[in-house]
């Protein structure tokens, strides 16, 4: 730093002539508009308006002029300054301005794209559906049990008392697994897996087993070649036909609510004895008197078919190495297709087993 001047001699203090004063503030203006970014202009910002800058030194020189030169001086670099802080000022605001543009741009996010990128599949109603029964018969303590989709033609038919002239024997309705030595079938219902039950546990036996089942329908609105069933087998001490119709009728409240009920109408199957179809009240018209004859679902007859059942016929309980003197058993089987597509109101069998998400999202993914 300069000593103090007697004389007003500007030219002795350099950065303070007027063209020095100029220069710097010119050479400020133009490093501030040269900053293209925030840390650019923070750069700027240090080198010409910080502690160290040319026109923050020549500030600190005006105290050693005399005070004339000192006046002038000292308006020289104020307006300087002053320039030079407004300039930083509004390249400051402009920065700022265009560095939030930029992020709403970067950041924008398109309302309009699709919000579900891996959308969600549904589950089958069927699967639904037999999970719902499960649930309902594991909640009594039954266990659910599994059998083979190709299985022996014994436990198909001979366990369960379907001799060999069985009309339920023949090509019509069973699908033959090749070669015919090896005595496999499709099953045709889920019964085997009574069979399969007996064989290997002890009683008592309280066991659930949905699965698909095949016949050699063809397959149009009302007929599938596959479908589902689920079987039910009690086999304890004492049990009767009274203790089916109680599981039948709290299964039936369990899964369409209060006031549902069973009827049994008379029927024959070997593996029962004796054996009934049976009905479920009308889940739409609870055939209620006003509405019984103009629902569609019963066709006013008040009862939908619900499936087979009975109780356990002795030969079956022999054949499968339970003791008839000592235990006795009930059985029920129950079509699951036509209950789902009477549930919702489905005209065409076939939309269960085409495989269209279409068809199947709508149920979402109840559990
Ligand atoms: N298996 C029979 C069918 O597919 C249904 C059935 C009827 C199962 C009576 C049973 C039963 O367990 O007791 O048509």
């Amino acid at each position: 730093m300069s000593g103090p001047n007697s004389d007003y001699d500007p030219v002795e203090v350099t950065p303070l002539h007027a063209d020095e004063v100029e220069a710097m503030r010119d050479a400020a203006l133009a490093a501030l508009a040269a900053a293209d970014s925030l840390e650019a202009l923070k750069q700027a910002r240090i080198d010409h308006t910080g502690d160290r800058s040319p026109l923050a030194l020549a500030n600190r020189e005006i105290g050693a002029l005399p005070p004339q030169a000192r006046k002038d001086a000292g308006m020289r670099v104020g307006q300087a300054r002053k320039a030079v802080a407004a300039a930083l000022a509004e390249r400051q605001g402009v920065l700022e301005a265009e560095a939030e543009a930029r992020m709403l741009v970067d950041e924008a996010v398109d309302v309009t794209l699709p919000t579900d990128r891996t959308p969600r599949g549904a589950r089958h109603p069927i699967t639904t559906v037999q999970e719902k029964v499960a649930d309902i018969f594991v909640g009594m303590g039954w266990e659910v049990a599994e059998g083979p989709e190709v299985e022996a033609e014994w436990l198909n038919f001979d366990a369960l008392n379907l001799g060999p002239d069985h009309p339920a024997r023949t090509m019509q309705d069973t699908f033959w697994v090749s070669p015919a030595s090896a005595a496999r079938v499709l099953r045709t219902h889920t019964s085997p897996v009574q069979a399969r039950t007996m064989l290997t546990r002890t009683p008592p036996i309280y066991v659930i087993a949905p699965g698909r089942v095949f016949r050699t329908d063809e397959m149009d609105a009302t007929h599938s070649p596959v479908f589902h069933q689920v079987e039910g087998l009690a086999i304890d001490e004492g049990l009767s036909m009274a203790h089916l119709k109680g599981t039948l009728d709290h299964f039936a409240q369990a899964i369409y609510g209060e006031g549902m009920t069973t009827r049994f109408r008379p029927s024959y199957f070997p593996f029962t004895e004796p054996s009934a179809e049976m009905d479920l009240l009308c889940y739409v018209c609870h055939n209620e008197p006003g509405a019984v004859a103009q629902c569609r679902t019963c066709r006013g007859e008040g009862w939908v078919e619900w499936g087979g059942c009975g109780v356990v016929n002795p030969r079956v309980l022999i054949a499968n190495g339970v003791d008839p003197q000592r235990y006795s058993g009930f059985a029920f089987g129950i079509g699951l297709d036509r209950t789902i597509t009477g549930r919702y109101d489905i005209a065409d069998l076939r939309d269960l087993f085409d495989g269209d998400i279409r068809f199947t999202e709508p149920f979402g993914v109840e559990i």
